[in-house]
């Protein structure tokens, strides 16, 4: 089988979906694989190593996607504006995709169809579920991992006060004290990466669980208030909170937040828009040069006043809304996105062959589109389907 590994063309997207070492291992398991020329440099993968673990380095992406019976890359189908070409249109019938496609986002609705109507067969990584089976293919954690700890550290890079408790020929600095709201993955991360800079940590969620777990990384819980039986859902994820039950989690988390330095905000319930739990007005009452980093910016932010995509000083208080935070750490994030993938790849791969059993939760859940048909019930439903 030949895997094409085209060079992401997302304006600053520093990833790339294969390293040279995953190169390697495809090509012992018997894959070919072909690697677009410079693909890698983002990420500091280079095309030398590429060609020594096996690759083929190939000029035209065009090429690729014509030879490749299956395409890995990182983020979804776009605009190639160098070649004037949608990179669906690149695609051909019966072809594999694998990557980031978000196909409920109302912005992927159109090249999700079209990828469904050329027939191509595609898998989003955003759909694997967190399940023990399928944890070394999921990419979301991943990467959420890379977020929580990029975020503190962008976030510290912001502040104007040492992070650690510090003693000094003139006197003792007070350690920096940093809340982290929603505590899963990345939330985690973030927590663990305060710690180990000297911070004093808080930890706030719904989860009576992720509560626990912050409490063993040696965060101060801050009760939210929410009664379990509200928080938690089907499966134990959390639960969207009715709007007065919200209201109450701002008031309860209102003073903490406005003693910290640094809030990060990782609050989310899967396949929602994210709650806000920092208001205007508790901005307005933080602590000047304090740090807002909001990455769940891409559901809309845990913080009212978050910028999309940028960074914004309002009422004294650095509001980050940085997307792609992982690719700000490109050698990291790529080394575990492409394993991700190399495992995924391992197990829809039998005999030469993808072999796509539907009832399989992994399958049933990252499935986008095969033979012609939009499969994905996430997608089917935003679409009205
Ligand atoms: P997760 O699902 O593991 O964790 C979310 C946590 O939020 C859960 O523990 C949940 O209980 C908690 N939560 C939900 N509602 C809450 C509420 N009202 N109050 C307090 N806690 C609440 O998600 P993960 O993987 O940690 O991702 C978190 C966010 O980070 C997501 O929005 C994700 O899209 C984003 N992300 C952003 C990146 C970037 O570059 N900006 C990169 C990776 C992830």
């Amino acid at each position: 089988m030949i895997i094409g590994i085209p060079k992401e063309i997302m304006h600053d997207e520093a990833r790339v979906a294969a390293t040279p070492e995953t190169v390697g291992k495809f090509v012992q398991d018997g894959f070919k694989v072909l690697v677009e020329r410079h693909a890698g440099d983002g990420a500091l993968y280079h095309d030398e190593d590429y060609v020594q673990a096996g690759a083929e380095i190939v000029d035209n992406p065009q090429e690729i996607y014509d030879r490749a019976e299956m395409i890995l890359k990182v983020k979804e189908p776009l605009m190639n504006e160098a070649l004037h070409k949608h990179e669906v249109d690149m695609m051909h019938k019966d072809q594999v995709l694998i990557t980031f496609i978000h196909p409920a986002s109302p912005v992927n609705h159109e090249m999700v169809k079209a990828l469904s109507a050329k027939g191509v067969t595609a898998i989003t990584l955003d759909g694997i579920p967190r399940i023990s089976r399928a944890q070394n293919m999921d990419a979301l954690t991943s990467m959420s991992t890379c977020a929580g700890y990029k975020g503190i550290l962008m976030a510290a890079n912001m502040l104007t006060t040492f992070v650690p408790q510090m003693f000094t020929a003139v006197g003792q600095i007070k350690p920096a004290k940093v809340m982290v709201i929603g505590v899963g993955v990345a939330g985690l991360q973030a927590l663990a990466t305060a710690k180990r800079l000297g911070a004093i940590t808080y930890a706030a969620d719904i989860r009576p669980m992720a509560s626990e777990n912050a409490m063993s990384l040696g965060a101060k819980v801050v009760d939210t208030t929410v009664p379990p039986e509200l928080a938690i859902a089907e499966g134990g994820y959390a639960n969207r909170l009715p709007a007065d039950v919200l209201v109450q989690e701002q008031e309860a988390l209102k003073a903490t937040i406005q003693e910290m330095d640094i809030v990060f905000c990782s609050a989310l319930i899967p396949g929602k828009i994210a709650p806000v739990i920092i208001t205007e007005e508790m901005v307005k009452g933080m602590k000047k040069g304090s740090v807002i980093v909001d990455i769940s910016i891409d559901q809309g932010g845990n913080c009212e006043l978050t910028p999309k995509g940028g960074i914004e000083t309002k009422y004294g208080v650095t509001l980050m809304g940085v997307k792609n935070i992982p690719g700000l750490l490109p050698t990291s994030s790529t080394w575990m996105f492409s394993n991700n993938l190399y495992n995924l790849v391992r197990y829809l791969v039998k005999d030469g062959k993808v072999v796509l059993d539907r009832s399989d939760e992994i399958i049933q859940k990252s499935l986008v589109c095969i033979d012609g048909q939009l499969v994905h019930q996430g997608a089917r439903e935003a679409m009205g389907l």
